[in-house]
């Protein structure tokens, strides 16, 4: 008889992106008339720029030639990606990372997920909530969450750390000892971000209590505000305690090309049940080389050129666009009377729903009488009850009439 992993039965029924798409499929197909903007899941809408699309094209080439040809590549990534994420994203910064603590791969969604294979079963975790829902159902899979309670709408096991207006969306350390803490900023869903105080608390809290910190710092390239961190090892002491995974996705339009990657610097460790530190880069590498053959070279060619100057112009562009649907739709919002936050370092948009309403209701709302697709906030915890999210991912056009149906319709 083979007997399943029962963890999963402790996960809620589907995936929060899934269970929405099916509720628009079906609206769609009863209302074939309609025009639906979705304002939903943050998928990218522009093209891969053409810097990367060159890259591209000349790898395909030389991949059909007899001395282009490559076969299995290296699991960590190939050296010339590395080398200028470590120029780029690193060195740029005044931070001293090396080649071989980053490890490339096909996305942060699949990294945020697997790292948690490296991790004892029962380690305490600490989410902010709302959180981006991988974090949680991956540490439900894996038996780290213990049951559902329907009463709270939490796990018994996690620690939920809210993020809400009440608290300006900075999250409070933990009363009680945590081993793992996810942190996402600028934070999907609220949109917000923490400056370099608030972060160094977590980075003290981690060096404290022998806790890792795994940073998701997807939307980095959306900061506009200066003094913001774009990496958590802009914070001293950091470097000790902090995976950071970055993404290709938002920033270079990879939703569907799909690359990324994570940092483990080789002084962040672990501990055995007795003790010893053992090296969360050596056990990474391990798990890559046995799960993981690589990222295409073609992908990598075409991240490598994300850095190129023309690649870093076009890309630029590209997130300016965005940042300014942002703001049509953020100041549309405001206007139309609702409280918004977010959207400034950020392609999220986090708004309170009206009063009365629950964030499902809201959602069930724009969907039916202005055909618009969000996210409702209690999707992403308890914490997100009473707030939504749109993102900026769409076109133009689409931010610009969506706010105007919002306020024909509110
Ligand atoms: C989101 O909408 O939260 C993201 O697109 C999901 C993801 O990046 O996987």
């Amino acid at each position: 008889m083979s007997l399943i992993n029962e963890n999963f039965l402790d996960l809620q029924e589907s995936y929060l992106f899934s269970t929405i798409a099916k509720k628009v499929e079906k609206f769609t197909k009863e209302n074939p008339d309609k025009k639906i903007i979705k304002l939903g899941i943050g998928d990218v809408t522009k093209p891969i720029v053409p810097a990367c699309l060159e890259a591209m094209h000349k790898a395909v080439e030389e991949i059909g030639t007899k001395h282009g040809f490559k076969g299995y590549g290296p699991e960590q990534g190939y050296e010339f990606l590395r080398n200028v994420i470590v120029e780029n994203d690193y060195q740029a910064r005044g931070i001293d990372i090396d080649a071989d603590e980053i490890f490339v791969s096909d996305g942060a969604k699949c990294d945020c997920g697997n790292i948690v294979d490296i991790f004892a079963q029962n380690n305490k975790v600490a989410i902010t909530d709302p959180v981006y829902p991988v974090y949680l159902d991956t540490n439900v899979m894996s038996g780290r969450a213990g049951s559902f309670k329907d009463e709270t709408q939490t796990y018994e096991n996690i620690v939920y750390l809210p993020v809400t207006a009440k608290n300006d969306f900075k999250p409070e350390l933990p009363k009680e000892k945590v081993d793992l803490i996810y942190l996402c900023f600028p934070n999907n869903p609220t949109g917000t971000v923490l400056d370099k105080e608030e972060l160094k608390k977590w980075v003290d809290y981690a060096k404290e209590n022998q806790a890792i910190i795994l940073y998701d710092a997807a939307y980095e390239a959306f900061i506009t505000q200066k003094d913001i961190p774009h990496s958590i090892y802009e914070i001293e002491g950091a470097k000790d305690v902090a995976i950071e995974f970055k993404s290709y996705s938002k920033t270079a339009g990879f939703t569907g090309v799909r690359c990324a990657y994570v940092v483990i610097p080789k002084n962040v460790n672990g501990y055995t049940k007795t003790g010893e530190k053992v090296s969360l880069n050596k056990l990474w590498k391990r798990r890559t080389s046995t799960k993981f053959n690589g990222v295409s070279y073609i992908v990598q060619k075409a991240a490598e050129a994300t850095y190129s100057e023309e690649g870093k112009k076009q890309i630029k562009e590209n997130i300016n666009f965005y940042l300014r649907n942002a703001k049509i739709i953020k100041e549309g919002l405001e206007q139309a009377g609702f409280t918004v936050y977010g959207g400034v370092n950020s392609p999220y948009i986090w708004l309170k729903v009206p009063e009365g309403l629950t964030s499902w209701e809201f959602f069930d709302k724009l969907l039916e009488e202005v055909n618009i697709v969000g996210t409702p906030g209690s999707g992403f915890g308890p914490s997100g009850e009473g707030y939504f999210r749109l993102t900026a991912f769409g076109t133009k056009e689409d931010s610009i009439e969506a706010i105007e149906r919002i306020k024909k319709g509110f």
